[in-house]
């Protein structure tokens, strides 16, 4: 299903039926192409997921998102999962918490002391399922890179979800983020592992809004300060019209948000 472009992925979900399976022992349906978190979600079910965005495509790499299939070995990542009819899946048995549990632990151990952001997705799902302090030990510290005027990039708070890499090159077609390397050296890089103030980068922000961790955020530790007042408005650059939302405080912008118009869909252009 993922091989597929978006335009045919919506033309065989339009031929495809609604499923109905069994989810937390409630019998429920699902649309085409609902993947199983996404029918969690509508039922009130909490399963963590971070590398899943809406309006990304799945790329199933960060695997808090495990839950049990009745009849199947090993676990699978909910958010690249599509029920059949007559499945039974469990979102929270006691393996399948365990296992989300273990992934935002070992996520947890590598997470700096210092915040980036307000809204740290990893640290709000670890307190929602009872993730005490990591057991295991941080990796290597990474350095700052504050090249970019924009955009402060902290990957010592990354854990390689790839949703910046997705925004940039599927929602706003740059492609200036790459990731290099693999396994415990895996890591984000722009362009040619320049700093990112030296990359192609057109200050889009749409990585900023993806990063689920602060590890991209607006320069300066805008995104810290609490805004007194948020402003809606209309992007002034091109006439297409998006929908902003600027996050004043002192009569001074601190950052911008991309607001859910019809021409941009939460997109910052
Ligand atoms: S700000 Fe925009 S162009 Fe720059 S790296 Fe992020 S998504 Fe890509
Ligand atoms: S920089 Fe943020 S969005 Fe990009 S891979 Fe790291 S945590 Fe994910
Ligand atoms: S949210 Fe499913 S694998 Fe990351």
């Amino acid at each position: 299903m993922n091989a597929l472009t978006r335009a045919e992925r919506a033309l065989v979900e339009s031929t495809e039926p609604s499923v109905t399976f069994t989810l937390n022992g409630r019998e429920v349906s699902a649309q085409p192409g609902e993947n199983l978190l996404k029918v969690a979600q509508r039922e009130g079910f909490d399963v963590p997921h971070l590398c899943y965005k809406d309006g990304l495509d799945p790329a199933g790499n960060c695997r808090a998102c495990m839950v049990e299939i009745q009849g199947e070995r090993v676990l699978a990542p909910s958010c690249c999962r599509y029920p059949a009819q007559g499945m039974t899946v469990q979102t929270d048995s006691e393996r399948a918490r365990r296992a989300q549990r273990t992934v935002l632990e070992l996520l947890q151990s590598d997470m700096p002391e210092a915040e980036y952001t307000r809204h740290n997705e990893l640290d709000e799902w670890s307190a929602r399922l009872d993730v005490g302090k990591p057991r295991f030990a941080p990796r290597e510290r990474v350095a700052a890179d504050l090249s970019h005027p924009a955009i402060a990039v902290n990957l010592d708070a990354c854990i390689q979800c790839t949703r910046c890499l997705r925004a940039c090159r599927d929602e706003q077609v740059n492609d200036v983020i790459g990731l290099a390397q693999r396994g415990d050296a895996a890591r984000i890089v722009f362009d040619m592992d320049d700093p990112m103030g030296a990359s192609t980068c057109v200050a889009c922000g749409e990585c900023v809004q993806a990063c689920p961790t602060g590890a991209l955020m607006p320069a300066r530790d805008a995104a810290l300060a609490v805004p007194d007042r948020q402003v809606k408005s209309v992007c002034p650059y091109c006439g297409v019209g998006c929908q902003l939302t600027y996050n004043v405080k002192d009569n001074r912008i601190l950052y911008v948000e991309g607001r859910d118009g019809p021409a941009n869909h939460e997109r910052c252009v």
